[in-house]
């Protein structure tokens, strides 16, 4: 079978350790031929490809990046731009394509499904926001990094009588924030799923400093929404309004907004650490090239199932193949269970400091 694959939207560690495990199952086990399309959808919109064979796979599983590289081109947006895909995929032989990422790179497989192509999805985004899957891979990286940070931010503060802001990536979602900021021990978790009072943070930390703590963290999720103040209308904080291909604005700030608004309202001198595209780079973790390796295996098997309009995705600890419609059928957001987690703790979540 001759195979094709990208990966789509913001790259994230582990694409190399899926597109490996990919190569690597369909050679060894059933003699397929592959051809790797590069910068996401570009690559196919405008035929750019590589050759993807053993050698080109060697050594590249700890690696982060892609070495097929990324964009967040939208077909859609381009004339012609669906058609052209068929078309360079009829072009190239390419019998079946594996697309791996997250849900904005999953839509277009979904069209191009609908018109024809053969196409299976690999769940990829350190925001873990996919519906369909429980995890999906470079998440677990993601909260590594920010944990560790968190971790660093904790011995600083404490030596300064400070609040640290750290702010996280995560678009609309927090499962990054909730997840690092349970395991670093955060005094505040602040995630889009609950706008929040700036009033009852600083009250909170006040209380806090009050029973005798002299330093405080907060994670933010870049996402999270004021709820009333500063005339905020409930969006989030964004440093550029221009939209990307699928209609995404850039968000992030409200690390450094939040820092100030602590600091009038407390008097506690406070400092804001954004964590940005350090949470995307670098070496996957274990579990990270574990569960790449597997959803890469999974998508070939699936695929000469005869499978595609579907998604590879983790249940529990079973590889499972999911229809891609129910992976886009909304964001998945932090569930009530962990944000128990995080109040269970005392950890006030949003609104919940006011209790
Ligand atoms: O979707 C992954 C992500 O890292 C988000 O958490 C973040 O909002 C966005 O991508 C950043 O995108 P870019 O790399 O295009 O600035």
């Amino acid at each position: 079978m001759r195979i094709g694959i990208l990966t789509g939207g913001g790259d994230c560690p582990g694409l190399n350790a899926v597109i490996r495990a990919a190569v690597r199952k369909g050679i060894f086990h059933y003699g397929d031929e592959f051809v790797g399309f590069l910068e996401g959808w570009r690559g196919v919109v405008e035929n750019m490809t590589m050759p993807l064979d053993l050698s080109a796979v060697a050594g590249i599983l700890p690696r982060g990046g892609t070495i097929l590289r990324s964009s967040r081109t939208n077909p859609g947006k381009h004339e012609g731009g669906l058609e052209r895909c068929v078309e360079t995929l009829n072009r190239n032989g390419v019998e079946v394509l594996v697309a791996i990422g997250g849900d904005d790179t999953q839509s277009v497989a979904m069209k191009l499904h609908d018109r024809g192509a053969r196409i299976v999805g690999v769940p990829k985004t350190i925001d873990n926001d996919l519906s369909g899957t429980d995890f999906c891979f470079g998440f677990d990286t993601a909260v590594s990094i920010a944990t560790e940070a968190i971790d660093r931010v904790h011995t600083t503060a404490e030596a300064h009588n400070r609040v640290i802001v750290v702010e996280v990536m995560g678009r609309d979602s927090g499962w990054i924030a909730i997840y690092s900021g349970i395991a670093g021990g955060a005094d505040v978790i602040l995630i889009p799923e609950r706008p929040f009072d700036i009033d009852n943070i600083a009250e909170s930390l006040r209380r806090r400093h009050a029973r005798g703590r002299y330093f405080s963290i907060v994670v933010v999720a870049e996402g999270a929404r004021f709820a009333r103040e500063l005339g905020a209308d409930g969006s989030p904080v964004v440093t550029a309004l221009a939209k990307d291909e699928f209609g995404h604005v850039r968000l992030g700030g409200i690390g450094n907004v939040l820092a100030r608004e602590i600091e009038n309202r407390t008097g506690f001198e406070t400092r804001a650490v954004v964590l940005g595209h350090i949470q995307r780079g670098g070496s996957p973790t274990a579990f990270d090239r574990v569960l790449a390796t597997r959803y890469g295996m999974g998508a070939i098997e699936m695929l000469h199932a005869g499978e595609s309009g579907c998604m590879v995705a983790l249940r529990g600890t079973r590889i499972v193949s999911v229809p891609m419609a129910e992976a886009l059928k909304k964001t998945r957001l932090v569930d009530k269970d962990l944000i128990n987690v995080a109040e269970g703790l005392q950890f006030p979540v949003a609104e919940a400091v006011s209790r």
